[in-house]
């Protein structure tokens, strides 16, 4: 895989989820040994989003963490979802309409660079999965901060470098080695599972992250390590 700055890497993402937006979702549960969606709940529970609430879903996806959102935001609640690939929110609106969220939900198609919102409009903003794959980190983070009202959260949900010995070394055979040759196998395609590892090579460790989350001005950032620290939850206070 290769791109040379920016405005290359949105395009070859763009390209990767439009591959695979069909198979996203089974690939996900089965890659993850179906982990991914208590990995989900787990940042929901972060936002503090309370009934009634307003949250949004920076890179949603096929909506999977946006109807998370719903449920907690409830009936009076409102959740938008937003993701530059059309494929995949295609999906999220399928899912979405054969659920109970269809009211309390919005899906925009836009990009997380610039957030197509107003300042201080949200009670929370979540992205899953989604920091390894945008231009910049700090530029989406701050964008998010922008979007929160003041003493709202912000959230990132990521894929991590575990540390323990023993663990670490299985995890990498299986996450650098076997995962790229079971996506391929799955999807029907080679680049995007081989992508998957590479992004995380190439992304901060979660430190690192926390250090981004303070630059942008988020307060009291600290994360917390899921499932033996392969994925991260990230948090900070507007
Ligand atoms: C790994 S998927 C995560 C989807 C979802 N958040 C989840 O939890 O499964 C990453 C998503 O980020 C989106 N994405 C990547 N860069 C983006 C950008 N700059 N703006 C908007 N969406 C972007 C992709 O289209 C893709 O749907």
């Amino acid at each position: 895989m290769s791109y040379t700055g920016p405005a290359d890497k949105e395009k070859y993402v763009h390209g990767v989820f439009t591959a695979i937006a069909r198979r996203y979702d089974l690939m996900n549960t089965l890659l993850s040994f179906n982990r991914d969606k208590y990995w989900r709940r787990c940042a929901v529970a972060r936002t503090g989003l309370a009934a009634g609430g307003r949250a949004l879903d920076v890179c949603c996806g096929t909506g999977r963490l946006t109807l998370e959102l719903a449920k907690a935001a409830g009936d009076n609640g409102y959740v938008v979802g937003l993701d530059f690939c059309r494929a995949m929110l295609d999906i999220a609106a399928a899912d979405i309409a054969a659920s109970p969220y269809g009211a309390t939900i919005e899906l925009v198609e836009g990009n997380a660079m610039a957030l197509p919102f107003a300042a201080d409009s949200f009670d929370c903003a979540v992205t899953g999965f989604a920091l390894r794959n945008v231009p910049d980190i700090a530029a989406v983070l701050a964008e998010m901060r922008r979007v929160v009202k003041p003493g709202g959260t912000v959230v990132s949900l990521e894929l991590a470098k575990p540390s323990a010995p023993v663990f670490k070394q299985l995890y990498y055979l299986y996450f650098e080695r076997l995962l790229p040759l079971l996506g391929k196998a799955g999807s029907g395609t080679d680049g995007p599972y081989s992508w998957l590892p590479e992004s995380l090579r190439r992304f901060p460790h979660q430190a690192a992250i926390r250090e981004i989350f303070n630059a942008v001005g988020l307060k009291d950032a600290y994360y917390q390590e899921l499932t033996g620290g392969i994925v991260a939850v990230h948090v900070g206070i507007k």
